[in-house]
């Protein structure tokens, strides 16, 4: 690829995540957009593998002959004009610090919204993660097929609790059984609202954002409920501000039902209008480097061990920050400074072989590693060496005390731990009065996967007690003192040797907080 292909082809890249709560519709709406690429043909297929009720052997069929595999981390698909890469965000229990991680690999995010609950935990925390790094959110109220929330509600909660202006680009006319359409204020026309089959219709507005009288639906009150709120959105809502929105400041708000396709496409195409290109990516030099900068450049955001004892090979996953990916390809570890070549490497839900060959900035491609790469890791070709800005640790909430089962196996215990810890599966404390070992993690799956390890790849068994939930606050070590530390806020230390309070819940903190009105404590991510 010459500089003015490399160019054009990463115009064309769309990176972006679902974040959710889980049961909101990330998966019904990935489906959707699946169906709208041409890569999966008939609805229920995501689903049905979610659940298991797809039979394998099917399922395997669909991916072969494609080549894909609709249940990867990464999906990509062509729609519109572009190569589209949606990265999974796993919840319920495979949430773990790489769904954090994969954050830092996307340049946008689409939140996905039960109409009827609004913002929920698991999407509150994602949400953070993408504030934090000034990227462009989408939301998609989902299921209006359903009696939700007041729309005005709705919006207001977003506002008030994450703390982001909101724009509605369309507007629901009513709702559950009384959804009439979406009034579109975006495109300036009506979407009716039709089940599946029936595909939607769209109505324009006049320069006055009404329907033509003679339409029925203007005798409808709800056409004239939804004119009226309009009203009042004209006037007391925020003005669209393509800036405020590439700057993640607000977040242009969709209406719809994943379910029964109301909507979707109008959002996807809308979204796509708006949806950045593949961004810069800053180094620890402070250098800047560009998606259509010729050499090859990209850093590993997660890895993924196989579960399966027989292999004992992982995956991982680079986003591709500048040039071109070829498979074959001889690039330097930066951490290590080793050469190696890229012969096994796979890149998910390409639909052709061609495809699997190259890739570009914005892209995702997987590796297959035997131990060589590290969360973090930047990789590049050629003689400039690069290395990427340090990806952030997140707060961890779930806390294990951990131990090794045989007292006489301490030396493989603790080289699985130090791997394990480095490689970002886990994080490690320890206790300031013990010396006990404490594992920190987002999410349940990283213990599992620990412990797992532990046993297949270091042969240590390893004794996990459970701490359950607690809130890490960081102390000046200057303020420190040991007796501060009790039952109910356990002291312990981070890798870097920083002290922390384990807070029991928020009583133990606001009763310490009194206690010690001048000591400052931290959160982290
Ligand atoms: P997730 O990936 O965010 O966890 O959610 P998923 O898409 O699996 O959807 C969760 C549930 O919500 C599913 O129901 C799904 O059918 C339903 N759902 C998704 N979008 C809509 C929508 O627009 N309207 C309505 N009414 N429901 C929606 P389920 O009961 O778990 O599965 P199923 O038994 O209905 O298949």
């Amino acid at each position: 690829m010459n500089k003015t292909e490399l160019e054009a082809a990463v115009d064309t890249r769309r990176t972006f995540a679902i974040i959710s709560h889980p049961d909101a519709g990330k998966t019904t709406i990935t489906e959707q957009m699946l169906l709208f690429g041409g890569v999966v043909r008939q609805a229920g297929t995501v689903k049905a593998r979610k659940s298991g009720s797809f039979a394998k052997s099917d399922w395997m069929e669909i991916e072969k002959k494609r080549g894909i595999s609709v249940t990867s981390s990464v999906m990509q698909f062509d729609y519109d004009g572009k190569r589209i890469n949606i990265l999974d965000t796993p919840g319920h229990e495979d949430f773990s610090e790489d769904t954090y991680r994969t954050l830092m690999a996307v340049d946008s995010a689409i939140m996905v919204i039960d109409s009827a609950k609004g913002i929920e935990p698991q999407t509150k925390k994602l949400f953070q993660i993408c504030k934090m790094r000034g990227i462009p959110i989408f939301t998609f109220m989902n299921k209006l097929d359903r009696d939700g929330r007041e729309p005005l509600d709705l919006l207001n909660e977003l506002e008030e609790v994450l703390g982001i202006e909101t724009y509605p680009m369309n507007w629901p006319m009513g709702m559950g059984k009384g959804l009439k359409g979406l009034y579109d204020r975006y495109n300036h026309r009506v979407e009716l609202y039709h089940n599946e089959a029936h595909g939607e219709t769209f109505l324009p507005l006049d320069k006055d954002g009404k329907l033509d009288s003679s339409n029925e639906l203007t005798k409808d009150s709800i056409y004239r409920d939804t004119l009226e709120e309009m009203e009042l959105i004209e006037e007391a809502g925020n003005e669209f501000d393509e800036a405020k929105v590439a700057s993640g400041d607000m977040t242009p708000v969709f209406f719809g039902s994943a379910l029964t396709n109301f909507g979707v496409e109008t959002f996807l195409k809308t979204y796509l209008q708006y949806a950045p290109k593949p961004s810069a990516h800053k180094t620890r030099e402070d250098e800047i480097v560009q998606p259509t900068d010729e050499q090859f450049s990209g850093f590993v955001f997660k890895i993924q061990a196989n579960m399966n004892p027989n292999h004992r090979d992982r995956i991982a996953f680079v986003r591709i920050c500048s040039g071109e990916f070829d498979r074959g390809m001889d690039v330097f570890l930066q951490r290590t400074g080793k050469k190696m070549r890229l012969n096994n490497s796979t890149q998910f839900m390409a639909d052709t072989r061609e495809t699997v060959e190259t890739a570009v900035a914005g892209d995702i491609v997987g590796l297959y590693d035997t131990g060589n790469f590290q969360i973090g890791d930047t990789i590049y070709a050629g003689k400039h060496a690069v290395q990427f800005e340090k990806l952030p640790q997140f707060t961890p909430e779930l806390f294990m005390r951990v131990t090794a089962k045989n007292v006489m196996k301490q030396k493989s215990f603790h080289k699985g731990i130090e791997q394990l810890v480095q490689e970002g599966a886990v994080q490690l404390y320890t206790s300031y009065s013990t010396g006990d070992y404490i594992l920190g993690a987002v999410g349940q799956l990283q213990f599992e996967v620990f412990k797992f390890r532990m046993l297949n790849e270091y042969n240590s068994e390893v004794v996990m007690e459970p701490l359950g939930n607690k809130t890490a606050r960081w102390i000046d070590p200057e303020q420190l003192d040991e007796k501060m530390s009790s039952s109910r806020n356990l002291l312990v230390k981070d890798r870097a040797g920083a002290p922390l309070f384990l807070f029991e819940n928020a009583f133990a903190e606001r009763w310490f907080a009194d206690k010690y009105p001048d000591v400052k404590l931290t959160a982290k991510l």
